[in-house]
């Protein structure tokens, strides 16, 4: 069953249920706030987050896109797709357990203002015990871009203290906090601010928490941001209480820095990440 719901402010998402899950998905960012999947919440959302046009939702899953964090200068802290307003374009309820969702992004007279290359932007979303989300760019212009991206997953954790990270040992990684590239020794476990962003991922990552483990499997990128604000940055952030650092851990799958994206005219890429 596919819903298109408005809260009292115009704010518009769509609510997909299904026999193996509920998603909820805003039209502004094309951004999955809920996936809740035998009634248990994978996904991590601020409960003081804004649902407001023009303000990106804190939690779930934004899209960062055309640029990771501030890899293109010139635009916003990780673009301006997580503040643009998608189009539903289909669904297909392929069987009692699954579902496909489309939304769009192309080109506009203000995307132009801020980035001067027409494109399409297609979020493919398909729900069941999986999410699977397929981030599909297509350069409709006639000059080649560079591209960097993530899809920002907030995975919600029982506790900071309990979740360990595996799958990124001995991958060299950037610290955003000291500007130095490093290898990772051994799993990540998290006693301070933590934001790192990996390269030359090639397996499946591992999330385990106390009472749950999550699987992510990345396609089309070889690029990870592992990120957590902790204490300081978490109470100076929008739309997060002081403690929320301590109820989610970020693993975002990305191309980013080196691993970025070149796209010729028509040509078409795809960042695949799958939750599990
Ligand atoms: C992460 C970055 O991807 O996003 C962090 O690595 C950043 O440096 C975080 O603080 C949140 O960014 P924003 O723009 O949503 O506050």
């Amino acid at each position: 069953m596919i819903k298109l719901k408005k809260l009292s402010n115009g704010f518009e998402y769509l609510q997909i249920q299904n026999d193996s899950a509920t998603v909820k998905i805003a039209l502004q960012g094309a951004h999955i706030f809920e996936y809740k999947r035998r009634d248990e919440d994978i996904l991590w959302l601020s409960e003081t987050s804004d649902f407001e046009l023009g303000k990106a939702i804190r939690g779930g899953v934004p899209i960062c896109w055309p640029a990771f964090g501030m890899n293109n200068p010139e635009l916003p802290q990780h673009g301006f797709a997580r503040t643009s307003l998608f189009e539903f374009i289909s669904s297909v309820e392929v069987d009692s357990d699954t579902t496909v969702v489309d939304l769009r992004l192309t080109h506009s007279e203000d995307s132009l203002k801020l980035w001067n290359y027409k494109f399409e932007l297609v979020l493919k979303v398909t729900i069941s015990d999986k999410l699977t989300m397929e981030l599909k760019t297509t350069n409709l212009d006639e000059k080649e871009f560079k591209l960097t991206q993530a899809l920002h997953s907030y995975f919600k954790l029982s506790d900071i203290s309990n979740a360990v990270v595996k799958g990124l040992n001995n991958k060299p990684c950037f610290d955003a906090l000291t500007n130095k590239t490093n290898i990772q020794n051994g799993d990540i476990t998290f006693n301070q601010e933590f934001d790192k962003v990996f390269q030359e991922v090639d397996c499946e990552l591992i999330l385990q928490d106390k009472e749950k483990t999550i699987s992510i499997n990345n396609e089309g990128s070889s690029s990870v941001v592992v990120w957590n604000p902790w204490i300081d940055k978490c109470s100076k952030m929008s739309a997060m209480k002081d403690d929320a650092y301590r109820k989610f851990v970020c693993i975002e799958s990305a191309n980013a820095f080196e691993d970025f994206i070149v796209l010729k005219p028509k040509e078409l890429d795809t960042l695949k990440a799958t939750i599990y």
